[in-house]
């Protein structure tokens, strides 16, 4: 018996076989573990390649032929992704010289390429003038004197975008809001910096202002907290036109879309989402009184969250005698530290004894030595035993990007799946990879 209806599977792509197995993307997660060992991440390329067209579709209808959906790589950064996400047609959103060079690894297109970050290095602005990246998105006014500086010295004109912070809260974790005033990112366009901020970059000879840029936060799950950026943005972008005579070709809203990780989370399909902000855009523009620039998106979480999957081997199982029970498993904190940095919620299975009920709670806890370290506390589980695989639904995005080797604990495998079919794309860490560089 299924324990749950395929809507409470928390996605199409997670299922149950004739062994009581769970299955993702169509492949037997108990044959994967015994495969590949635990911890294991999964990343069901199907689905990967469904997200990325979903985006790419929803921008295109929206938003015409020019505007490109852009991939946020801090999600997730390996060479297969960027592999895929270039055959889908996306483009690219870098952090770091490391994200840059991952991406080049694969023969991406450097012309499609967006840097972000503020704090870039001057190794890294280097690197990536080198080869020849499509974008900047400039934070701040140290980034732009020494990008133009650079630019000038090689008699070129940088394209770029500036980023502002439109002073929005979009009501979600405190640590993944972005686009407030006081934030380390883009410069405020409340105080007025950023209109001298802009003021400079359109006299600057070695840079070709392309246009604007914010991100406001994540788990966004309806329109309005990109309109209301909107507004500011493209009313800020009407008092440049006024003032200086100039007008920006791009406006860039970031990303932030959010998905679905447990039941009560809402299911927000893209092409809604983005018609709703198209609408809203267009009144705005008009308002605006400016010309309708190409709007860019940069979407992570939504592009690669539900093709993830973690698998671990159930350790410990413990009874705390009038408290608690936990479920201790092989990774934690190490694979996945959202719970430790955000208190994020997932959904667990016994991918082992996947037709069983949900009949208890428990604490799924981790093995790194942090209290902290769990995957989740009170979790509605089925029951496990020592030996069970247990899988986590959702953890795609901002999982293996921010794993760590805490207690030298190697980082997991990674493992595509194409409709059934499995390859591995990550090799698991050896004890000798985590000391390569010691002396
Ligand atoms: N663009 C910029 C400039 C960003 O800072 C971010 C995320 C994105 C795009 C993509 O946002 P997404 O579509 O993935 O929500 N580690 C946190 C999330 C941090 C997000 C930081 N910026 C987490 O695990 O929830």
């Amino acid at each position: 018996m299924i324990p749950h209806s395929v809507n409470e599977m928390i996605h199409t792509n997670i299922n149950v076989n004739e062994k009581g197995h769970l299955t993702f993307g169509k492949a037997d997660c108990v044959s994967l573990a015994n495969k590949y060992g635990t911890p294991l991440y999964l990343l069901d390329e199907a689905r990967l390649r469904k997200n990325c067209r979903e985006y790419r579709e929803a921008v295109t209808k929206y938003f015409g032929e020019d505007s490109l959906p852009l991939y946020a790589s801090k999600a997730l950064c390996c060479k297969e992704l960027y592999r895929v996400i270039n055959e889908e047609g996306l483009g690219a959103d870098i952090v770091s010289g490391g994200e840059l060079y991952t991406a080049l690894c694969t023969g991406f297109p450097a012309e499609k390429i967006y840097f972000h970050g503020n704090n870039k290095t001057d190794a890294e602005i280097v690197y990536a003038l080198d080869k020849c990246i499509g974008c900047f998105v400039v934070d701040n006014h140290d980034e732009l004197e020494f990008l133009n500086r650079e630019c000038i010295k090689r008699g070129i004109k940088q394209r770029v975008l500036l980023r502002v912070s439109p002073g929005i809260d979009p009501h979600t974790h405190r640590a993944v809001v972005t686009g407030n005033v006081d934030s380390k990112f883009g410069v405020p366009i409340e105080t007025g910096q950023a209109f001298e901020f802009v003021r400079r970059a359109f006299e600057c000879k070695g840079i070709d202002v392309d246009g604007l840029h914010c991100h406001i936060g994540s788990q966004i799950f309806d329109k309005y907290p990109f309109t209301d950026a909107a507004r500011i943005m493209l009313s800020f972008a009407a008092k440049i036109k006024k003032e200086l005579g100039a007008e920006f070709k791009t406006i860039n809203l970031g990303g932030g879309i959010g998905v679905r990780y447990v039941e009560t989370d809402p299911i927000s399909p893209i092409d809604v989402i983005m018609k709703g902000i198209k609408e809203e855009l267009d009144k705005l523009v008009a308002e605006a009184g400016i010309n309708t620039p190409v709007f860019l998106f940069e979407m992570g979480r939504f592009v690669v969250a539900d093709a993830g999957m973690t698998l671990y081997t159930v350790g410990s199982v413990k009874h705390i005698n009038g408290f608690k029970d936990y479920v201790c498993v092989d990774g934690g904190m190490t694979d996945n530290p959202r719970y430790a940095l955000y208190g994020s919620k997932y959904t667990v299975f016994n991918a082992t004894h996947a037709d069983r009920e949900y009949s208890q709670k428990a604490d799924v806890a981790g093995r790194n030595c942090e209290s902290d370290d769990v995957i989740g506390e009170a979790m509605s589980v089925q029951q496990f035993e020592r030996g069970d695989i247990l899988a986590v639904a959702v953890t795609g995005a901002y999982n293996y990007s921010m794993a760590s080797n805490y207690n030298r604990v190697p980082r997991p495998a990674m493992v595509s799946i194409n409709n059934g079919e499995d390859k591995l794309i990550v090799r698991r860490e050896t004890y000798e990879d985590m000391g390569r560089n010691e002396i």
